[in-house]
């Protein structure tokens, strides 16, 4: 395997030829803000927008889990441009996403936490105007509950039902503000095809697919 050396943050690296430039990061100990990125897709979703870096050279801000590393690329995730539009990208994502960690299952492992936090944005931005959704919350799996009101539509379950597990029991629908994850026919969960392996909790990277073991809600009101 043909590896390249780059600088990122002024960090001389190595890396795989044709790596992304966030995996290259974030094996060497280089946090660039992420939400959306698998590292086995074999296509970057590329939905978050958080992942941008400045590169000596190119005249605007790339996502890092696009660009492919190259020989002497010089790499800067904290210019002023890129955590501009990070930041931007973060107080969207937040605007229509209920804030409400103490209460949330997956409070402390949420990444909208870490990500606020690195960027320096405050959870409750007023930034935009809020825009809530109020969806039903699916806890009809005997495995999980599924709140699309958390759902920040990173794409990550999707993925691995669709493409990782082949079982396609969840994808998107509608366009807009509506847009969401759902079963194909909007089904609850325990009618689609769903088998029940949680991998789709696994990888979700807020409080939106939760077991339901960890779930209050669920506790509160005697379903488990
Ligand atoms: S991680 Fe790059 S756009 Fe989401």
């Amino acid at each position: 395997m043909k590896t390249i050396s780059l600088t990122i943050d002024d960090k001389r690296i190595r890396a795989r030829e044709g790596e992304k430039v966030l995996w290259a990061a974030l094996d060497n100990g280089i946090y660039i803000p992420n939400l959306c990125a698998l590292r086995d897709a074999a296509e970057p979703f590329a939905g978050c927008r958080l992942c941008f870096v400045e590169i000596e050279g190119y005249d605007r801000p790339v996502t890092a889990c696009t660009e492919p590393v190259r020989e002497g690329m010089v790499v800067h995730t904290n210019s002023p441009r890129a955590q501009r539009l990070a930041r931007t990208a973060l107080e969207l994502l937040l605007s229509s996403h209920p804030v409400d960690c103490a209460n949330c299952p997956g409070n402390r492992a949420c990444e909208l936490q870490r990500l606020a936090a690195h960027l320096r944005v405050k959870l409750k931005t007023r930034r935009f105007r809020r825009l809530e959704r109020e969806l039903p919350v699916d806890s009809s799996s005997p495995v999980f509950v599924y709140n699309p009101n958390k759902c920040v539509l990173c794409g990550r379950c999707v993925w691995v039902c669709q493409e990782k597990l082949g079982i396609g029991a969840i994808g998107f629908a509608h366009r807009g503000f509506q847009r969401m994850v759902t079963t194909f026919a909007g089904e609850p969960i325990a009618q689609s095809r769903c088998q029940g392996c949680g991998d789709c909790v696994r990888v979700c990277p807020v409080g939106a697919l939760v077991f339901k073991n960890d779930c209050p809600e669920d506790k509160a009101a005697g379903r488990i």
